[in-house]
């Protein structure tokens, strides 16, 4: 094997390894974790009645304050100050991608 062609494969071997860590990294989606919260606010968080709040199209922004304000308790919450503290920084956001995408209105809450 001549030199540049070792050179090749070494660089290849590399950012094939750096595509296997990615997809790990994200096998535990937004939509997964969302599915913690489906009893209560609908699986694609379209449930909406005078005691639940909506999650579905709700800005990533103020999804991330309000979870991060639960799980610190400065914020009012009968559950969800308990739910919020089983997540990290990373899930709360990946969430809120989520819910922010679901904007279609769909049937299946
Ligand atoms: C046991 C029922 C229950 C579960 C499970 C639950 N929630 Fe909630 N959620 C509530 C209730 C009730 C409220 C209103 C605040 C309160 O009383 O705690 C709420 C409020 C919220 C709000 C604030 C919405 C707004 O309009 O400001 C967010 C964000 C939220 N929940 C996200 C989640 C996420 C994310 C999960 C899953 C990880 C989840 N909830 C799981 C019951 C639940």
């Amino acid at each position: 094997m001549n030199r540049k062609l070792l050179l090749h494969s070494v660089v290849l071997a590399g950012s094939l390894c750096a595509v296997g860590t990615a997809t790990a990294e994200s096998r535990i989606s937004g939509e997964m974790m969302a599915n913690a919260c489906a009893p209560c606010h609908g699986t694609y968080g379209h449930l909406e009645n005078e005691y639940m709040p909506p999650l579905a199209g709700m800005p990533e922004q103020d999804f991330i304050e309000g979870m991060k304000a639960f799980r610190e308790g400065t914020r009012p919450a009968t559950i969800m100050d308990r739910v919020a503290r089983a997540f990290s920084d990373e899930e709360i956001e990946a969430m809120a991608e989520f819910y922010a995408q679901q904007t279609d209105g769909g049937d299946n809450e």
